[in-house]
């Protein structure tokens, strides 16, 4: 095949990336579906490696349309009416991903003269949904309130967000939400929370650390491709805000459909997990066990983490590749996170664990780390 100027320019970034030893290659080969324990996916009960049953994945295969044109199926009615319970919210709106649901509601909500105070170890998402706001953005200092309310008292807009994580992706932390909304409430913002990592694992059946701590989120984001073990996403929020997002959210509005089938199978998996407290048990005693024998071995961890998200931080990403894999050796599929998913000198093996996980494979597991990163 002929190059082009054009493949060449994208080489030479490649190359610096690999300089930098921050190229990810891409795959020849499937994940590897046999010999190594999974500890690096968000399948946080094991349900993405279920079996789908034949009851189950009736519907037709595609919605045929968007929604506001002909794609609204019963599956996606019913769906969304079981996520809007499930969360204790009016309504829902279902979304191809969590990505999309973020840069779609975000962009749809947010005016130019608004002002949006966002945590800065936010998801790439939350980040470009403000960016395509075109609002003035303030990133405050991870979970840091006083810095968010210094934001929010000099800000003269139109309207104010807060925009959050429930529990951080990388770091397994969560922000105070009670105070943020008490927060949110004196100045007069409204709160914004993605729940991605915290649904299926914290909270009554599941559904979300806001509802496990009492708080009530102006707009709450869902997604279905991680505890759920399926693909896709959800805004859920007052009966107002998702009849706006339907009419205004464009990744939304201008998007077929989720397959009718796949809505299905979702629907399902939610109703699974909303009865399966002994998952999140089982899930709960691991995470227990795991950050007791990391402690032991001297594998630091940050103080305020907790759940199934384990960041084992080094300062260059080449340690963290080095230790991903010694890990692989010993049978474990962890990965090295490196910049730009993370902050410069924060590279990490990002570990989480799953219900299906065994107390010995987490023995192991800590065995090894401890070996790998005495007193990291
Ligand atoms: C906090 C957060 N929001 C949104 C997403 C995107 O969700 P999806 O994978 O469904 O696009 C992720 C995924 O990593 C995430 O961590």
């Amino acid at each position: 095949v002929e190059r082009t100027r054009l493949d060449d320019e994208l080489k030479a970034e490649l190359l610096e990336l690999q300089s930098r030893n921050l190229l990810r290659p891409r795959p020849e080969t499937a994940r590897p579906q046999t010999g190594l324990v999974d500890v690096c996916s968000n399948d946080y009960l094991g349900y993405g490696r279920l079996p789908v049953s034949r009851e189950t994945s009736t519907g037709s295969p595609g919605a045929g349309a968007s929604r506001l044109i002909f794609g609204t199926h019963a599956a996606h009615l019913e769906l969304e009416r079981e996520l809007a319970d499930w969360v204790h919210c009016e309504a829902a709106l279902l979304f191809s991903s969590g990505y999309v649901a973020n840069l779609a509601a975000l962009a749809a909500l947010i005016k130019p003269d608004d002002v949006v105070v966002s945590d800065e170890l936010n998801h790439a998402s939350l980040i470009d949904g403000c960016r395509l706001s075109r609002a003035t953005v303030v990133v405050a200092r991870h979970r840091d309130l006083q810095a968010m309310e210094g934001a929010l008292s000099q800000a003269s807009a139109r309207r104010r967000w807060v925009v959050t994580e429930s529990y951080f992706s990388m770091d397994g932390d969560s922000p105070d939400l009670p105070k943020l909304r008490d927060l949110c409430d004196r100045r007069g913002a409204y709160l914004y929370v993605d729940e991605a990592h915290a649904l299926g694992v914290f909270g009554p059946e599941g559904s979300g650390m806001a509802r496990n701590v009492g708080v009530r989120p102006d707009v709450l984001v869902g997604t279905l491709g991680k505890a759920v073990g399926v693909q896709g996403a959800f805004v859920a929020g007052s009966t107002p805000l998702i009849d706006f997002l339907w009419n205004r959210a464009r990744g939304f509005v201008f998007s077929t459909a989720t397959s009718p089938m796949l809505t299905g199978v979702i629907r399902e998996s939610v109703r699974r997990l909303r009865n399966d407290d002994g998952a999140r048990a089982r899930l709960r005693d691991l995470c227990q066990l795991f950050a007791d024998l990391l402690c032991r071995t001297g594998a630091g961890l940050p103080e305020e983490r907790h759940g199934p998200i384990f960041p084992i931080l080094f300062a260059r990403p080449e340690r963290a590749l080095e230790v991903a894999a010694a890990l692989r050796r010993e049978g474990f599929l962890a990965q090295a996170i490196r910049p730009p998913t993370v902050p410069t000198g924060t590279s990490r093996i990002r570990i989480t664990l799953h219900a299906d996980l065994t107390p010995l494979e987490v023995t192991r597991l800590a065995m090894l780390i401890g070996e790998q990163c005495p007193g990291s």
